[in-house]
């Protein structure tokens, strides 16, 4: 079984696993058990899966652990370490969240959106992520802050 060390929110982490080609999403979720990102589709659609790679936001059901090698990945458990990142803020004072089931892939989209140094309004027309409970006008109003 290949062996590959992946450099996930800030700290290099060895993993074994069954074949090259596994998505780095069921890597993350059951090798590291970082499970904060979460499986929607599989097919590149809805941004469940959403995490940084680079900086950039990357569907993690669309990269094979291979290609993460010598990258730097972030997740929603490394975002902040005591959930103090605006986006995460904004999301609370604006009570984004239903199920919260897609919410890590919208944060994490939010994020990298920051960091590409968009702001405010603009960064919602950038997110399509997919909600099942409709949080899209909250997500709205919360990103309008930031
Ligand atoms: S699970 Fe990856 S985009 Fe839906
Ligand atoms: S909050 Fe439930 S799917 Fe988005």
């Amino acid at each position: 079984m290949p062996s590959y060390t992946l450099n996930v929110n800030g700290k290099d982490r060895p993993v074994t696993v069954s074949s090259a080609d596994m998505p780095l999403l069921w890597v993350l979720r059951d090798v590291l058990n970082l499970t904060g990102t979460k499986y929607g589709c599989g097919i590149e659609v809805c941004g469940a899966c959403t995490v940084m790679v680079n900086g950039e936001p990357q569907k993690s059901c669309d990269m094979d652990v291979s290609s993460a090698v010598g990258k730097r990945i972030v997740t929603i458990e490394g975002l902040s370490p005591d959930r103090s990142h605006p986006a995460q803020k904004a999301w609370i004072a604006h009570q984004v969240p239903q199920c919260g089931y897609c919410q890590s892939g919208m944060l994490m989209a939010t994020a990298c959106a920051m960091q590409a140094g968009h702001r405010g309004a603009s960064i919602a027309s950038e997110l399509s992520n997919v909600c099942v409970c409709g949080t899209y006008q909250r997500i709205k109003s919360a990103v309008t802050t930031l």
